[in-house]
């Protein structure tokens, strides 16, 4: 699929039937699934010709804002060093080239340029051309697309981006707040403190939760947390660094998250050493919150949520992220609300753990310039606060459409014996942050390869339950039980690639490919 701005000249060719070639080009363009663009400064010359000629001005925008991406014709950068003799044409070339990076331009200018990466056609080059109307290349199906994601509501990201520079509160600005408010409107929680990753929002509320309930900075070592092995690593290390040690517990394979059943049998061994519980709503679906609440209050144990994957999962129309003390998200950028670079949120109902998260993402104090805890400098960007205010509108359709594909997936996959496909639970929502699969009796690599020489992309989320890292065998850690579902799961599992912005198309070559093996 190729990234292609269309000049102004040629639309308006188009649409107002004054050139028959235009006309076949645009309506050809039409029909294919490239990605078309204009430029913000082609406006207002589209609306002066479409008040000129009395053309149905509705009509017309609504063909264009359906199929064209608008990209901010923005900045000089670059624009001197040009050999250009129509300024208006040179912004245009650059603002796409730094937008879309290699793409293609169709217009009828005679004053044309170079800029590299960006092939440049005439109409007729364009209606010619094996790289718009060619055979087109072989897709390759990535993992995710977040470039495409972007492209998806690029005029409302590069609008809110200019708005943070030009209004210059980089720290803690207004974006920071609303997407507080936003995000606990959405969860129905007290609190939500914006972090700098999801580690951070961890490690926050570990510390948070020591500080509050053993009045000191940091936990024992000799308190225990439970937590799956089978996870990503910051979901343990942050124990080591919250100063207690982490006590793997292992996993049902119905759902790769924590087994309530075992979690009850290690606190009857460990009795009150066991401090809390660290669960995971891994791949988005949601830990069965009943039993494991139930546990938890029996024993009087902290819950703190790993929501990193599961924004928007819920467990009996109740979002995770609200049930334990604290919940931790991740915006890290392919998280299915991601930021672009890294981000997290801490939630909470506990007034006194707010105000001490609060606290620590500011150097430990209310006053930063006097401050009673040890803490950190983990906020959140106002840059990043108002993307992911922007992507927060559309969370709810991007989840949908990721359990639209899920369905898509499992409907094409159920009879491949070796595969065992992901389930939901009754009382669940699952989002597919991934939609991962387990094999059976069937070598992971050579089925990662063999879709590989298709140009599918396949991840495996995680190779290496904890237990079996350094960095616990050296720190410390506590294990119950063999944990055999976790081995078998960093053994076996595969995740295939899913996109919101993918069609049908695209998981059927993956369904396809799988059921060719
Ligand atoms: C389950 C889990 N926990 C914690 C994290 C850490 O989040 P971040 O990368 O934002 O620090 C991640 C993300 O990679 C994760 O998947």
């Amino acid at each position: 699929m190729a990234k292609i701005l269309i000049d102004v000249n040629i639309l308006l060719d188009a649409f107002l039937g004054r050139q028959e070639i235009s006309k076949r080009l645009v309506d050809k363009l039409f029909e294919t699934n490239h990605e078309l663009f204009i430029s913000s400064s082609m406006i207002p010359t589209i609306d002066y010709f479409l008040n000129k000629y009395g053309a149905d001005k509705k009509k017309f925008k609504e063909i264009f804002f359906s199929r064209f991406k608008i990209i901010s014709t923005t900045g000089y950068e670059g624009l001197l060093s040009l050999d250009y003799e129509d300024s208006g044409n040179a912004l245009i070339f650059l603002s796409f080239k730094r937008a879309v990076g290699d793409g293609i331009i169709i217009t009828s200018s005679e004053k044309k340029f170079e800029v590299e990466g960006i092939k440049i056609f005439t109409p007729e080059e364009a209606l010619k051309s094996p790289d718009i109307f060619g055979k087109d290349p072989p897709e390759s199906i990535p993992m995710l697309d977040l470039k495409k994601e972007y492209y998806s509501f690029i005029e409302e990201i590069d609008y809110v981006i200019l708005k943070c520079i030009a209004e210059g509160k980089y720290i803690l600005g207004p974006e920071v707040e609303e997407l507080e408010k936003k995000v606990m409107e959405y969860l129905g929680v007290r609190h939500c403190i914006a972090c700098s990753s999801g580690t951070d929002a961890l490690i926050l509320s570990l510390r948070a939760l020591a500080i509050k309930i053993k009045k000191q900075e940091r936990w024992d070592k000799g308190d225990l947390i439970i937590t799956t092995p089978f996870t990503f690593v910051a979901t343990g290390d942050t124990i080591l660094r919250s100063g207690a040690t982490p006590l793997f517990v292992d996993i049902e394979l119905e759902t790769y998250n924590l087994s309530p059943s075992l979690v009850k049998k290690a606190i009857r061994k460990y009795g009150k050493k066991v401090k809390g519980i660290i669960l995971v709503h891994l791949y988005g679906h949601p830990c069965d919150m009943d039993e494991l609440l139930a546990l938890s209050k029996e024993n009087d144990l902290f819950v703190v949520e790993d929501c990193a994957q599961s924004f928007g999962a819920a467990w009996n129309n109740k979002k995770t992220g609200s049930f334990g003390d604290l919940g931790c998200f991740s915006f890290f950028p392919s998280k299915n609300l991601g930021c672009f670079g890294d981000g997290g949120m801490v939630s909470t109902n506990d007034d006194e753990l707010a105000e001490i998260v609060r606290m620590l993402i500011k150097h430990g104090g209310k006053d930063k310039y006097n401050v009673e805890h040890i803490g950190y400098n983990a906020r959140l960007d106002t840059i990043q606060a108002a993307i992911l205010l922007t992507k927060l509108k559309y969370i709810d359709r991007f989840n949908l459409q990721r359990r639209k594909i899920a369905q898509i997936y499992s409907e094409g996959l159920k009879d491949i014996k070796w595969l065992k496909l992901p389930n939901e639970k009754e009382k669940a929502y699952h989002v597919y942050h991934q939609y991962t699969v387990l094999l059976m009796g069937k070598a992971r690599k050579e089925v990662q390869e063999k879709l590989k020489q298709q140009g599918i992309s396949t991840m495996v989320y995680y190779p290496y339950p904890l237990h079996k890292m350094m960095v616990f065998k050296n720190n410390g850690m506590e294990v119950f039980g063999d944990l055999k579902n976790s081995e078998v799961a960093s053994e076996n599992v595969l995740s295939l690639p899913i996109e919101p912005m993918f069609g049908e198309e695209e998981v059927k070559i993956v369904i396809d490919a799988l059921n060719k093996i």
